[in-house]
């Protein structure tokens, strides 16, 4: 909803170092028609959030980010799962995300979901510089055709 671009926003800040700024939540969330987020909260706080871009058959996720005080116990878990949920029976087949090569938790989050590593996007990031793991998950295509 656009109304939480704001919480979104601060969360960002929390969990990224070049987060994208409220103005950028506020447009994907009003115009993005590819633009699928879903949040978590805690007594009515935003603690959680995931994004994902539905393009045709495939879900390329963009950010997933757990306040610092809330991780470990399950949300992030929770958020993929209840995303991929969500988003099969609108027809996606794959999904796909970057993720820092040194991002220790997100990777071993993902592969827990059945993402596997698929290449190497040299220098893929900016402050600091590093490398991205590109993950995919696809389903059984008998799954998905079914
Ligand atoms: C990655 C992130 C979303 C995980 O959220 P979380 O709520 O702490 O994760 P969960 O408690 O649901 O943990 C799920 C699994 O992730 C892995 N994991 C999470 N944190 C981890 C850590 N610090 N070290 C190693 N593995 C970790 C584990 O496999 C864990 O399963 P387990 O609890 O059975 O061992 C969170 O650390 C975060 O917001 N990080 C900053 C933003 C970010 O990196 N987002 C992903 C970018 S693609």
């Amino acid at each position: 909803m656009p109304e939480d671009a704001a919480a979104i926003s601060e969360l960002e800040i929390l969990c990224f170092s070049s987060p994208w700024s409220k103005e950028a939540f506020t447009k994907e969330l009003a115009e993005n028609p590819a633009a699928w987020y879903l949040v978590g909260e805690i007594e009515g706080r935003i603690v959680a959030s995931a994004g994902l871009w539905l393009i045709v058959d495939q879900g390329h996720i963009i950010n997933v980010a757990v306040h610092p005080d809330f991780r470990r116990q399950g949300i992030g878990k929770a958020l993929i799962a209840e995303m991929l949920r969500r988003t099969e029976p609108e027809g996606v087949v794959s999904y796909t995300l970057e993720v820092r090569t040194s991002n220790r938790a997100a990777i071993a989050l993902y592969l827990e979901f059945g993402f596997c590593p698929a290449g190497i996007r040299k220098n893929y990031y900016e402050n600091p510089a590093e490398d991205a793991l590109l993950l995919w998950r696809n389903l059984p295509s008998d799954e998905a055709t079914s």
